[in-house]
């Protein structure tokens, strides 16, 4: 049985709005796992983005609680919709950077940095600027100089959104080679009912404005997982399934 390691209860989001208060978030109730995968699905607007910043700690809810059930905060880190690169460092030392801010020496962190950038295919761009490659590069940098902290807890914020359709299919596949090898726990948002499907042990609907979860399903597919699990007819009846189900949102 896997421990719990994030406790999120009535928690409700409010902000400051011209007309008083706007409601992002009403009620969420939701348990994260040691090891487990979750992502979160729901329509543009429904307060996924504003659930993350909360639990990376950037933001407080004004209702309900977030508790972290382990003796010490997990190790957490975050790929947003943005890269979020700095622009006066290349690419290898963008993602060798967290491990330097932690005192890693220089030969260390490039050597794990050289590492993480062949798993994302960038070996050849590792001493560009990040203005000089391309929006789905520096997104794969980003995802790189995470997964290199090698994380309890990773924070996903539609990370591949700005990918085409391969490169994307290619991270997700990564992505789950990754979760094989360290079992982080992931917290994910994304808008693609598929990867969804493909990485999650859990997959959480919100429902519109205001966000609340209306659906809770388990993935039920064994792992390892691989490509091929996505030619299969039962994957494809979970897809059309939750497409119903946001759709109805
Ligand atoms: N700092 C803020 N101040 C005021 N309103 C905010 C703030 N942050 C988010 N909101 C509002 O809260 C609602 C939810 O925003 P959020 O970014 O969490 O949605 P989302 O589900 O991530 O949407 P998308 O899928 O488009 O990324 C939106 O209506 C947004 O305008
Ligand atoms: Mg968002």
């Amino acid at each position: 049985m896997k421990q719990p390691l994030i406790e999120i209860t009535n928690l409700g989001m409010e902000f400051p709005s011209d007309d008083g208060k706007f409601k992002a978030l009403d009620d969420i109730n939701l348990t994260l796992c040691e090891e487990e995968f979750v992502c979160i699905l729901g329509q543009s607007g429904s307060g996924k983005s504003t659930l993350l910043r909360i639990v990376t700690g950037l933001l407080e809810p004004t209702s309900g609680s977030i508790r972290f059930l382990k003796e010490e905060d997990p190790k957490r880190a975050i790929v947003f919709q943005n890269s979020n690169l700095l622009p006066w460092m290349n690419v290898i030392d963008n993602i060798a950077l967290p491990l330097k801010i932690h005192g890693v020496n220089e030969n260390e962190a490039r050597q794990q940095a050289e590492t993480w950038i062949e798993r994302v295919g960038l070996d050849e761009f590792s001493n560009e600027w990040p203005q000089t490659i391309s929006g789905g590069m520096q997104q794969r940098v980003a995802i790189a100089r995470a997964l290199i902290q090698q994380p309890e807890l990773i924070l996903l914020d539609e990370p591949f959104g700005a990918l085409d359709a391969f490169t994307r299919d290619q991270m997700a596949l990564e992505l789950l080679k990754v979760w094989e090898e360290f079992h982080p726990t992931m917290l994910m948002v994304t808008h693609s009912i598929s990867e969804a499907v493909l990485l999650a042990d859990r997959i959480v609907v919100f429902s519109k404005r205001p966000g609340y979860i209306i659906h809770e399903l388990e993935i039920p597919f064994p792992r390892p997982r691989t490509a091929e699990l996505r030619d299969r007819t039962e994957f494809f009846d979970l897809v059309k399934n939750l497409r119903n189900l946001l759709t109805a949102s």
